[in-house]
């Protein structure tokens, strides 16, 4: 690993929030950049640094506050970059630590904060420190630095326990000394090439304090944690077997506060990690924020992440995965910010992400899709493209209408929907390998975005190289389509952020009103009224909004009323 540099370099931007005590990431709405799929500068087919910087300027046309850069870290891609070899370090697939630099003062700039992704539960097996561990014996300091154990049965030859791995198949792997004996397992709840660390180890934990300084005196803005649930695990690793259909990234699948805790999910232990990870960002000024990326439920215990002394924000995932149901969502939206203003933080909102189906095709499906599962060719339950983007860009403004921080994932602002029918030998997620061929996994939402209708590769690169296939019909939703082009989703996303920050949504607070109907949503923040209306039938506007102004429209509405799948904002005064 490469030596924390001390020299400080340029400080964050100010604070623009008007509100005294409103800390920037309580109402940002923050930008997901997916670095491999965002934008090619050296037309390799693979995003890059110097793309993501050559694009600043259209995300902050956008609207949006800060980006959140998933790993650009020297790693041998077995996971798309969340196996890490060097925790400090640029992938040259990605650039050098000076386009780091370059993009975050580029971002700095223009007012966009940075927060860039930290993979503390496991590094890859490319790591020195993994490496080390498998030429040294067991029971030695370089072992203990990960998750290795015996195994059980007469040689040792069974897994040390049942857990099963996100990505399928088991979570352990026997390794094999130089002579080609069987020995110790390791444990690895992801890919087999991401060995778990042993978070109870101090030279874990003092290396990621380096890490986070690291990054820290470079500038950036904060860390997306990832796996923020599952760093501890439960004394003597007792078996589990997951209750029913539990989302493959942890949770339980259920509300149920009584549920059994997984031994690798959710242990109270990984909280005295982000206590001490608290104390290093306060050594920083310019409010320095940590996310958790912890599939935990219920939201009360969501919340225990972002206690004051823990992290700023956690990713609302119960949210993300609420169908598109008038009665549910507000139900979820009530729940959510109960939960998070209980320990003083402000709730996050997010529909989609690197792992999940694209909600633009994800809330027109008929069937329960687990997260990781994917759709593909074979799917039966093919998502109509036209209902999905109606609900996508209905619940994209629903959910920028919402009080607390927003998430928002590259390419969403377009409309894209998943990419279904990627080829076989297209796809690259450890999922589809690790489950032979039975889940098809992530790629589908990981599909290079379109910038130009006409260039190759839609803009992406120059040279029209792509390192997952573009589909042929992405023509209508690239940007040069879309810019100022009246009720485009893109304009629909940028008028969205600019009312939210004009009335500062992000700091407000919302209040309910009785539509008389479960499907339709409606509820005031400041000077702006929402109706969403879930149903499949259309709405008529509640009388006491009928001279009021309509602010924003998800879908044109040419007879006045709520159309179907559909959001309107007001303004009232
Ligand atoms: C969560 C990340 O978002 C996902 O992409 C990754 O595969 C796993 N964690 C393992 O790091």
């Amino acid at each position: 690993m490469t030596q924390a540099s001390s020299a400080a370099r340029d400080a964050p931007p100010p604070t623009t929030d008007a509100t005294v005590g409103a800390e920037w990431w309580r109402s940002a709405v923050i930008y997901q950049i997916y670095p491999r799929s965002f934008a090619d500068a050296n037309g390799d087919g693979m995003g890059d640094l110097a793309g993501i910087t050559s694009r600043l300027d259209a995300l902050k046309q956008l609207g949006i506050d800060a980006i959140w850069l998933s790993p650009f870290f020297p790693s041998p891609q077995k996971d798309a970059g969340y196996d890490v070899a060097d925790y400090c370090d640029v992938d040259p697939l990605f650039g050098t630590l000076t386009d780091v630099d370059e993009m975050t003062d580029a971002a700095h700039s223009r007012g966009i904060r940075v927060i860039i992704d930290l993979v503390p539960n496991h590094s890859s097996d490319r790591h020195p420190w993994f490496q080390q561990a498998l030429a040294a014996a067991p029971g030695s300091f370089e072992r203990d630095r990960y998750m290795f154990r015996d195994g059980r049965g007469p040689d040792g030859a069974e897994a040390p326990n049942n857990w099963e791995s996100v990505f399928g198949g088991p979570a352990w792997t026997r390794t094999v000394d130089a002579q080609g004996t069987p020995g110790q397992w390791y444990l690895h709840l992801f890919d087999s090439s991401q060995p778990d660390f042993d978070w109870s180890n101090p030279d874990v934990r003092s290396m990621f304090r380096d890490v986070l300084r690291f990054w820290l005196d470079r500038g950036v803005d904060g860390f997306r944690v990832d796996v923020a649930h599952g760093l501890v695990k439960a004394d003597g690793l007792p078996d589990f077997t997951p209750p029913g259909s539990a989302g493959s990234m942890g949770g339980q699948g259920t509300t149920d506060s009584t549920a059994v805790l997984a031994p690798y999910w959710g242990q109270d232990g990984v909280h005295d990690i982000y206590r001490e990870w608290n104390q290093v960002l306060a050594e920083y000024d310019g409010q320095r924020v940590l996310c958790a990326e912890a599939w935990v439920d219920p939201l009360q215990k969501m919340a225990l992440w972002v206690r004051p002394d823990e992290m700023q924000q956690a990713f609302n995932f119960p949210y993300l995965e609420t169908p598109w149901s008038g009665a549910e969502l507000r139900r979820i939206i009530d729940e959510s910010i109960a939960a998070f203003s209980a320990v003083g933080a402000p709730s996050t909102w997010v529909l989609s992400n690197h792992d999940v189906v694209r909600h633009a095709s994800r809330l027109a499906l008929t069937q329960e899709n687990p997260q990781g599962h994917g759709i593909g060719p074979e799917t039966a339950d093919r998502p109509n493209i036209d209902i999905g983007l109606a609900r996508a860009r209905a619940a994209s403004a629903l959910m920028l209408a919402l009080p607390g921080g927003a998430y928002l994932y590259q390419g969403e602002e377009l409309g894209l929907p998943e990419a279904i029918d990627l080829p076989d030998e297209a796809r690259q997620d450890p999922t589809w390998f690790r489950t032979n061929h039975e889940r098809y996994g992530r790629d589908g939402c990981r599909v290079p975005i379109p910038w130009d209708a006409d260039a190759p590769a839609y803009g992406f690169s120059a040279t029209g190289a792509s390192w997952l296939p573009q589909p042929d019909d992405w023509a209508p939703y690239a940007r040069s389509s879309q810019l100022g082009v009246a009720g485009s989703t893109l304009e629909l996303y940028s008028r969205a952020l600019w009312l939210r920050k004009t009335h500062q949504l992000g700091l407000g607070a919302i209040e309910w009103h009785d539509a008389g109907d479960d499907s339709v949503l409606w509820f005031s923040n400041g000077p702006i009224t929402v109706v969403a209306n879930t149903s499949d039938q259309d709405a008529v506007v509640p009388t006491s909004l009928s001279e009021a102004t309509r602010a924003l429209e998800s879908a044109p509405a040419p007879d006045g009323g709520i159309p179907a799948d559909s959001t309107v904002w007001f303004l009232t005064p």
